[in-house]
């Protein structure tokens, strides 16, 4: 080690903060710290960690840099650390010379690793708070600045007043919840402290954070669905953890729902609809055909509004009806007035004009919507069975493989989906993957796997202006795609009435 190493402090206290300096010195020439599982201190190969009783220095000198590279580095770990405020405030990141090289180093008070204190606290309130302070940590962040944090115990620790700081160095582009459910599993796993009431607490807790920074009640339901996967192997364990859900779940309307099994009937076929986008009359037309052929049953695959002048008509209608409906993108994003995913410039129009013709129990019947629908060896979802929101991903040419796949795995022959408008069927069929049109009578009997479009009802893209369904017999595995006729003049001089963007209504009478 070279003995003219030198410091230089950024942030405060200012640099050249001489005190500061002297510490640093000191613990830089002073003995390492040994890191490793279940000790005091934890960190990647190649960082090393010097420490007295009130600070800890942490360093890699195997990462070293010329003096100006060296500094610009610091200055964006300091930078970011305040921005994103989870870190101790009194955490200062700057250069040390050592060996004619520059390293980047940080100096944090010494704080009580969260993984002792959890292992020695002998009061479960106070580390259930413990741990609601690192979930507030990690949404937090993760809301406001689209990053997360290794949420792993041994890096958090807390201060005298039981402040918890995030003490880790790394921070990683928010890719939704999947380490933070790993953590709640080892949380579970690990403490057998957390009884009923603490279980329901800390349940109670997150829900509250998640929809405090995201303000998205459909975000909570997709993390409760997710959440219901985790399998705990011991039952003390799996009690806690299915108490913890119930309270994250609490009032939420369910995620999926059967559709109804029809077994007195004897002909159970059923009418699949999507993309009715507000369009009364093209909705009207389709269901006139279903009853000209003894079609009592439907499912439609969401976006019930949007694009079309009668909102409020359409879900009069479908919620009278006993059909299974199912959300779209657009139904969500107008039923909590949230345009920024997906809408495209004449959408948000639509969709704030929406908003105004909607009352309060329209957007709550919207909203309360079920995400997915299932029957005996079907699935029907407004997007793609592979994405986690179900009405945010499209079946296309680009994305079939991965969602045949996925039914492939949950065992799944027929899901139905919209968003595309798009008549057609993708399949795989003995290990072979294709795409074919949706022919008046079509059957998928023998795939392995199909994603099937039934058209849109009242906003086609298929060069065809009918409104058009599809219906399918779930004994036979056979679908009829029907193209029907309806009053699109009625429709565009409701969209001319309401001043709707020109481009719209052309696009209606193109049927693109
Ligand atoms: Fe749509």
């Amino acid at each position: 080690m070279s003995g003219d190493t030198q410091s230089i402090v950024f942030g405060s206290p200012p640099h050249g903060s001489r005190a500061l300096s002297d510490v640093i010195m000191r613990l830089f020439n002073s003995p390492a710290e040994s890191m490793g599982h279940g000790e005091v201190f934890t960190g990647r190969p190649g960082t090393e960690i010097r420490c007295d009783e009130r600070y800890v220095l942490k360093f890699r000198r195997d990462q070293s840099f010329d003096r100006d590279l060296a500094v610009r580095w610091a200055q964006q770990h300091g930078d970011r650390e305040r921005r994103f405020g989870v870190a101790h405030p009194d955490k200062h990141w700057f250069i040390l010379e050592s060996d004619d090289k520059w390293i980047v180093a940080n100096l944090t008070p010494r704080l009580r690793p969260l993984h002792l204190y959890m292992a020695d606290s002998a009061d479960p309130d106070d580390c259930v708070s413990a741990l609601e302070k690192v979930m507030e940590a990690a949404l937090g962040l993760a809301a406001n600045h689209g990053f997360g944090l290794d949420e792993g115990l041994s890096n958090f620790g807390l201060d005298s007043q039981n402040r918890v700081y995030y003490l880790d160095d790394e921070y990683y582009h928010w890719t939704g919840f999947l380490t933070l459910i790993q953590a709640f599993k080892l949380w579970f796993s690990a403490f057998s402290w957390l009884d009923e009431s603490l279980s329901a607490r800390l349940g109670g807790c997150f829900r509250t954070l998640l929809l405090g920074h995201f303000q998205d009640r459909h975000l909570l339901r997709t993390v409760a669905e997710e959440l219901r996967n985790v399998n705990l192997p011991q039952k003390a364990q799996s009690d806690s953890f299915a108490t913890f859900l119930d309270a994250v779940s609490r009032g939420l309307s369910p995620t999926g729902i059967q559709a109804p099994r029809n077994t007195e009937r004897r002909c159970r076929r059923f009418a699949v609809l999507a993309d009715v986008h507000a369009n009364l009359p093209a909705l009207s037309a389709v269901m006139n055909d279903m009853s000209s052929l003894d079609i009592k049953d439907a499912v439609v695959l969401g976006d019930i509004v949007g694009y079309g002048p009668y909102p409020a008509e359409c879900i009069d209608v479908l919620s009278q009806e006993r059909f299974s409906v199912i959300k779209g993108n657009h139904d969500h994003g107008i039923a909590n007035a949230s345009f920024d995913k997906g809408f495209s410039s004449y959408a948000r129009w639509v969709a704030e004009w929406t908003c105004g013709q909607l009352d309060s129990d329209a957007r709550r019947w919207l909203d309360e919507l079920p995400l997915y629908v299932e029957g005996e060896g079907w699935l029907g979802v407004h997007g793609a069975p592979c994405d986690r929101y179900y009405f945010y991903g499209y079946v296309y040419q680009m994305t079939y493989e991965k969602n045949l796949e996925v039914l492939r795995n949950r065992r799944i022959p027929v899901c139905f989906h919209g968003h595309t408008h798009m008549p057609g069927i993708y399949f795989s069929r003995r290990g072979a993957d294709g795409f074919r049109a949706l022919d008046a009578e079509t059957s998928v009997h023998g795939y392995d796997a199909s994603l099937i479009c039934p058209g849109s009802v009242g906003q086609p893209r298929n060069g065809c202006t009918a409104a058009q369904y599809a219906i399918f017999d779930p004994d036979t595995l056979s679908l009829v795609y029907r193209r029907v006729e309806y009053e699109m003049e009625r429709t565009v001089a409701a969209m001319r009435g309401h001043g709707f963007p020109g481009p719209l209504i052309d696009r209606l009478e193109a049927g693109r």
